[in-house]
């Protein structure tokens, strides 16, 4: 993935890449689900930062994107993030919605210590792929997904 290999590119080919595998989770220009981090003001230009991302997901874990699951004491189960914590209650993320429990209803809370972005993502790609999502991660803003072919 040297520059002069990433510039023999096509970041449009990486716009579909990123649509069909990454979008699910991070949003890059505005499109996309929030479950992880915004992309657009990360480090996306910088080759080594992607990859490294890419290769061992769980060497940054942030707090906000920690998997957690908390138990009421009436036996209500929530798959979420917590956003925010203080003495008195949680605030959840949760994929549609957002809320607040009482630390008083509170049973257990269990957080995961592996990262969501699943791991040897980088392996499903062949060099080119991963130098079209190199591309278009590195790109200063959207592109036009590539022509369809019509007759
Ligand atoms: C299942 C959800 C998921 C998918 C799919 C996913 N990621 Fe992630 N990604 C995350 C989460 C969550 C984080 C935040 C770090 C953490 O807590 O693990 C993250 C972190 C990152 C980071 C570091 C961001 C930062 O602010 O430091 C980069 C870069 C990244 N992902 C790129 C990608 C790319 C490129 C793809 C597609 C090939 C992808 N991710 C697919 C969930 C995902």
């Amino acid at each position: 993935m040297t520059p002069n290999y990433l510039e023999t590119d096509d970041a449009r080919a990486g716009r579909v890449l990123f649509e069909e595998t990454c979008a699910t989770c991070h949003v890059l220009f505005g499109e996309g689900n929030d479950l992880g981090p915004d992309l657009t003001g990360s480090g996306r230009q910088d080759t080594d930062y992607v990859l490294s991302n890419l290769i061992g997901p769980n060497a940054t874990i942030y707090e906000a994107f920690r998997l957690t699951t908390v138990l009421t004491k009436i036996g209500k189960f929530f798959g979420c993030f917590i956003v925010h914590q203080n003495d008195k209650f949680l605030a959840l993320r949760m994929q549609e919605t957002r809320m607040r429990v009482d630390l008083s209803d509170v049973a257990e809370i269990h957080t995961s210590n592996t990262s969501m972005m699943p791991e040897g993502m980088l392996a499903s790609f062949n060099d080119e792929q991963v130098r079209d999502l190199l591309r278009y991660l590195a790109s200063p803003q959207q592109v036009d997904r590539p022509q369809v072919e019509t007759r």
